[in-house]
């Protein structure tokens, strides 16, 4: 059975794609699965980040996580910094990687433009996930259709690493769910929803409150048909918020269309927004309850160490296939 690997970034709160999209996945895959959920602060850092909020981030995340139902006696869950063989490999992959293959990372064109000042580790960063990736022998590993790109880089980089030195990792294949990969912006459903999103409209975060979820669902933009159908193209906002109602609630699309034909968008809005907070409600509860518990603690700490286990030792391979050993005197 393929061990998994996956990771957040805990650059904000969390929203409602990153857990349709990941999250939800990672929980179903704990049963059948060597599995690593990574809380990826490293990647955070690539763009300006207040420190005390990056650590308050971190925290709310791997409470999440747990609340969410991953459960560290199945996962593996840790912080990406407290295991330093990350770090390590990440600088190992850069030296694989091309300057080209970098600059074609899509997610990059999109995070430095207009930006005046594009630090090196935002262009970097692929390398540091496919060192992720890689350290743990994952084969599986489940995220957004916006990861794609870079786990195709990923199997690049590792081929190159195979070919160069010798066999020394396996190829690791996406899982990207054929539905609820891609979660819209609420504000504008032709755009992904991001918890970097400058409009707090656009998302709906795992810790808004049931008001502030109705607001948000109330305000979501649709269009004028009025009509509750699935038509990603011509109806990007109710098809958005079909598929979210869809998968929360686990009723097929058709049969939600059935039951809304004839209705007005504002009943159906309603209903999504209370499916919403109904998944929502029993996550938050539990979050409370987690986040500054001693328990947490004990959970990050025994994931850091079984995580560490693991990683140095293929650190260690791939330092002996690089050369990065000094000879010693006979
Ligand atoms: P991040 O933190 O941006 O997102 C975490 C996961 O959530 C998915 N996702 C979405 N899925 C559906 N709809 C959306 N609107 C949506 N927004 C985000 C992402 O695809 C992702 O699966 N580079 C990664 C973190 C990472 C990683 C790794 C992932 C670092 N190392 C190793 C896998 C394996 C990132 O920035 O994800």
């Amino acid at each position: 059975m393929a061990t998994i690997f996956s990771g957040i970034k805990p650059t904000g709160i969390v929203t409602l794609g990153n857990y349709i999209g990941a999250m939800k996945h990672f929980v179903n895959l704990q049963d059948e699965h060597d599995a690593f959920y990574c809380i990826v602060d490293l990647h955070s850092i690539t763009v300006e980040i207040d420190r005390v909020e990056l650590m308050n981030n971190t925290r709310s995340l791997a409470a999440l996580y747990i609340a969410s139902g991953l459960d560290p006696k199945k996962s593996t869950i840790f912080v990406q910094s407290e295991v330093k063989a990350h770090a390590q490999l990440g600088w190992m992959m850069t030296c694989i990687a091309g300057m080209g293959e970098l600059e074609r990372m899509t997610q990059y064109k999109d995070k430095s433009k207009g930006q005046e000042r594009i630090g090196a580790g935002l262009f970097v960063y692929p390398t540091l996930m496919a060192a992720d990736i890689l350290l743990y022998d994952a084969g599986l590993v489940p995220v957004g259709d916006d990861q794609k790109q870079h786990i195709e880089l990923t199997r690049d980089l590792a081929q190159r690493f195979n070919s160069r030195y010798y066999e020394t990792f396996i190829m690791p294949e996406p899982m990207i769910a054929e539905t609820g990969a891609r979660i819209m912006s609420l504000t504008n459903p032709e755009k992904k929803m991001s918890k970097s999103d400058a409009n707090p409209k656009g998302f709906i975060s795992m810790l808004d409150a049931p008001d502030v979820i109705r607001k948000k669902i109330k305000s979501a933009v649709t269009d004028s048909e009025g009509i509750v159908k699935f038509d990603r193209e011509n109806k990007p906002g109710v098809s958005n918020l079909l598929e979210i109602y869809s998968l929360l609630a686990g009723i097929p699309i058709p049969e939600l269309e059935e039951k809304y034909a004839g209705s007005n968008y504002g009943v159906f809005k309603a209903d999504v927004a209370e499916t919403i907070i109904a998944e929502l409600e029993p996550i938050q509860q539990r979050y409370h309850e987690l986040l500054n518990s001693k328990e947490l603690d004990e959970i990050l700490d025994q994931g850091r160490d079984k995580a560490e286990l693991v990683a140095n030792k293929k650190l260690a391979k791939v330092e002996k296939a690089m050369g990065l050993q000094r000879k010693r005197s006979k």
